[in-house]
């Protein structure tokens, strides 16, 4: 048996738009109106139906797995769907979640920007704008007096990296248009935003625990023994990974987000890590691809002959690089959650396999010394996977959004066993070939 420490947090994490349904004041509505924008036409209209109550019913399945944490946002749009002006309603919807979660003993830790924008703040230019450091600040000091209460566990965005390639550069994602320029001047204005929001928190609350989530996608050349591919690998993983790390430990704006100028008051505005990781990427040299600094990702080989085989992006299964990433990242001395970890079903139980390897992984990074304090996986429930729509599936438990009715998935299970073990059993190992 491979045990954890005792207070070790298990739970599962979830974005406000992909599961709550009915959110028509924000940028992913808005996109997902235009034809061809989500896979096979599908909408986030019910997704899983949280806002009609079943959150409920979701979290009495979290609760019946072990799980005590859980990972949730909640939408800007919701709380602040004109600008100044704050809805009760949704206030209270989110007190009845956070205390949902309370009394079931799952610790709730809260996003304040998952992804989605009020259609307000994009009016305004989004990030794009010079103040909007500033509305961020405004929103998170708004969102810790109403819920500070109910959590002290916070992180103010998700994945700017992923939202400055997808959003701007590749511009799969609202707003559509854009270029690396203004994708920079996004992330530059985000992170001048986490450092204000960080403080503001603080003031409000002592206890609280705060940070971003940084997906690492960790970028390999396709050929090693190329210059051309690891001269595209070393700058795709500056400009994605090392550049937001850098910005967010030093104190300092990093080339080209900055002059190495100091950010607020310069200290590091986490309190923890907060990592979210699924698959490594191999990249290579191409040159018809300026836009993407002349990286290609090359296609998954385990989706090969699958129904996914077109899904190019997803990268390879990598537990060994989750384990060095691990280890890389114990030198900012800061306590780890694994706030975002999955991968999605493709026809049979892959996710066990997944979720045993990688917590192998994370086990020996901790024997080893790194201090990690939770994991996350990524998802309770299927739910509304962006531009994917419903077509790829993460979920421990399998959705049909016409009927609502959830399925538990075998995963499910093996997670429930671990969390039940606080450790991953012999047994469990032997049978995913770990
Ligand atoms: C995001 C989630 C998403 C997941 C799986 C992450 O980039 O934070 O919202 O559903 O990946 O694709």
């Amino acid at each position: 048996m491979l045990s954890f420490p005792k207070n070790f947090l298990w739970g599962a994490a979830t974005a406000a738009h992909q599961v709550e349904g009915q959110n028509f004041d924000n940028d992913w509505w808005d996109w997902e109106q235009t034809p061809g924008h989500i896979k096979n036409g599908d909408s986030s209209r019910v997704a899983n139906d949280w806002w009609n109550g079943r959150f409920i019913e979701d979290f009495d399945r979290a609760q019946s797995l072990g799980h005590n944490a859980h990972r949730l946002s909640v939408e800007w749009s919701r709380l602040e769907p004109r600008e100044g002006e704050w809805d009760n309603a949704a206030v209270a919807r989110y007190r009845e979640m956070l205390t949902a979660l309370r009394e079931r003993n799952i610790e709730p830790m809260v996003t304040l920007v998952h992804f989605t924008h009020p259609r307000w703040f994009m009016e305004k230019g989004g990030w794009l704008a010079d103040n909007s450091p500033q509305i961020l600040e405004r929103h998170a000091t708004r969102v810790v007096e109403t819920f500070g209460d109910l959590c002290n566990v916070w992180i103010t965005i998700n994945e700017p990296n992923l939202y400055m390639v997808l959003n701007y550069v590749w511009k799969t994602r609202p707003p559509g248009t854009g270029s690396l320029t203004q994708g920079l001047r996004v992330a530059r204005n985000i992170i001048i935003g986490h450092y204000r929001a960080y403080a503001a928190i603080h003031h409000l609350q002592s206890n609280a625990q705060v940070s971003l989530a940084h997906q690492w996608r960790w970028i390999a050349p396709a050929k090693k023994n190329s210059l051309l591919d690891r001269v595209v690998a070393w700058q795709s993983n500056y400009l994605t990974n090392e550049m937001f790390v850098r910005a967010l430990t030093t104190g300092r704006m990093p080339t080209p987000l900055g002059r190495g100028e100091k950010i607020g008051d310069g200290k590091m505005p986490l309190d923890y890590f907060a990592l979210n990781y699924y698959f490594q990427n191999r990249v290579t040299f191409d040159i018809s691809r300026p836009g993407s600094v002349f990286a290609r990702q090359l296609h998954s080989t385990w989706l090969k002959g699958t129904p996914f085989e077109e899904f190019s992006d997803a990268g390879d299964l990598a537990p060994d690089t989750f384990y060095q990433l691990l280890k890389m990242l114990a030198r900012i001395n800061l306590p780890i959650y694994i706030t975002e970890n999955g991968t999605f079903d493709i026809g049979y139980d892959n996710q066990s396999p997944y979720l045993v390897t990688h917590l192998r992984a994370l086990h020996r990074a901790m024997q080893e010394g790194v201090k990690i304090n939770g994991y996350y996986w990524w998802t309770l429930v299927d739910n509304f996977e962006w531009d994917a729509g419903y077509w790829l599936r993460f979920g421990l438990y399998h959705l049909d959004v016409e009927t609502q009715t959830r399925t538990k998935r075998p995963v499910a299970d093996t997670y429930a066993q671990i969390i039940r073990d606080n450790g991953i059993a012999d047994e469990l190992m032997k049978r995913f070939g770990v």
